[in-house]
């Protein structure tokens, strides 16, 4: 028997080296000490023996127990040990990983190129004037001295709600608000949104604009120049040269167009100035005096200049953008370029 008890031994010391997981450490566990296990079928023996003998044998059974159940612990914290390692080595974190920022919102380009403009008149004594988007028939057009016939009412340009009723398609009626309510001297300008029935590379059904009007008893065609001017190289430079062309709008008289040095040849001629070296900005002119008579102005001692410029094509112009759509897709890959 006490070889038996030896031999279990040596096989405990064998079996419960091999032991990798916690399943086969219970099935070992159970093997050698549970109570159909091998210490008890040895155990079962004792009655067999003799008086002398059965103490020892007793005795070095007890070690023997006691020497497994060691072991089987042993093992036990040894597997925990592994586990624990394990799974820390699968939930590594690398703390010196830079993080990740989040992102940042922005203005828009269109905001930042409008508030810029605003900014420019600002500071040259301009307030700034609010209309409604959904206008009458009246304000958009008869007070501004175009005709019934004019191309600009056709059905084509303009998004009518119902009859007399549409979406300004211009801030120029804020012209007339304005003086409706005010007596000159004026001096104001009017951001805001505007829709046309059009939609391709360098138009979209709703776009910005920015209004200006000053009004007062003496107003010249120099001045007028001499602030737009001013206005051209804020915006794309000091060095920026500018050019007057006759024009016609039914609200002014005389009319112009203000050209810009192209921006992206200097001049020379290129694809976006069509070869002209040259790149329409904005219209404007002195206020039609039909205009001030529908204000209630008497065009014999008001005068007044007005100029109107499409924010889009300014920041088209600005930042070397090629097609208009890009500022409403909302693209991030667009927009963070501006942030
Ligand atoms: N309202 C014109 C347009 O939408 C722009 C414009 C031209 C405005 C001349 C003006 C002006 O005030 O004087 O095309």
């Amino acid at each position: 028997m006490r070889k038996a008890l030896e031999d279990l031994k040596n096989q405990a010391i064998e079996e419960i080296k091999k032991i990798s997981n916690f399943s086969q450490l219970k099935d070992v566990k159970a093997k050698f000490l549970g109570r159909k296990g091998e210490l008890t079928r040895i155990l079962k023996g004792l009655g067999s023996l003799s008086k002398e003998e059965r103490p020892i044998i007793g005795r070095i059974a007890n070690e023997v127990k006691t020497f497994i159940e060691q072991l089987i612990e042993d093992k036990e914290r040894e597997l925990k040990e592994k586990e624990k390692r394990e799974k820390l080595e699968a939930e590594r974190l690398d703390v010196t990983l830079p993080g990740r920022r989040p992102l940042i919102g922005g203005f828009h380009p269109i905001s930042l190129v409008a508030t810029e403009i605003i900014e420019v008149f600002k500071g040259m004594g301009f307030h700034i004037a609010e209309g409604p988007e959904i206008e009458t028939d009246y304000y958009n057009f008869e007070a501004l001295n175009i005709p019934k016939d004019h191309p600009a009412r056709d059905m084509q340009d303009t998004f009518y709600i119902k009859e007399n009723v549409l979406l300004r398609t211009h801030t120029s009626p804020v012209q007339i608000r304005v003086m409706e309510k005010y007596k000159p001297p004026i001096r104001i300008i009017a951001p805001g949104k505007v829709y046309r029935r059009d939609f391709d590379i360098s138009h979209t059904p709703m776009f910005h604009q920015i209004e200006g009007l000053l009004v007062d008893k003496r107003v010249t065609f120099s001045e007028l120049k001499g602030t737009l001017e001013e206005f051209a190289q804020r915006i794309f430079g000091e060095a920026t040269k500018v050019r007057f062309r006759p024009s016609y709008f039914p609200f002014t008289e005389p009319s112009a167009e203000m050209d810009i040095g192209c921006v992206i040849c200097k001049g020379s001629g290129c694809r976006v100035c069509k070869g002209t070296g040259w790149l329409e900005i904005l219209g404007c002119g002195m206020v039609d005096p039909e205009v001030f008579k529908a204000v209630g102005y008497d065009p014999e001692e008001i005068v007044g200049y007005a100029f109107g410029l499409g924010v889009e094509r300014i920041a088209m112009l600005k930042y070397g953008i090629d097609d208009i759509r890009l500022f409403f897709e909302n693209d991030l890959r667009f927009l963070t370029q501006f942030s």
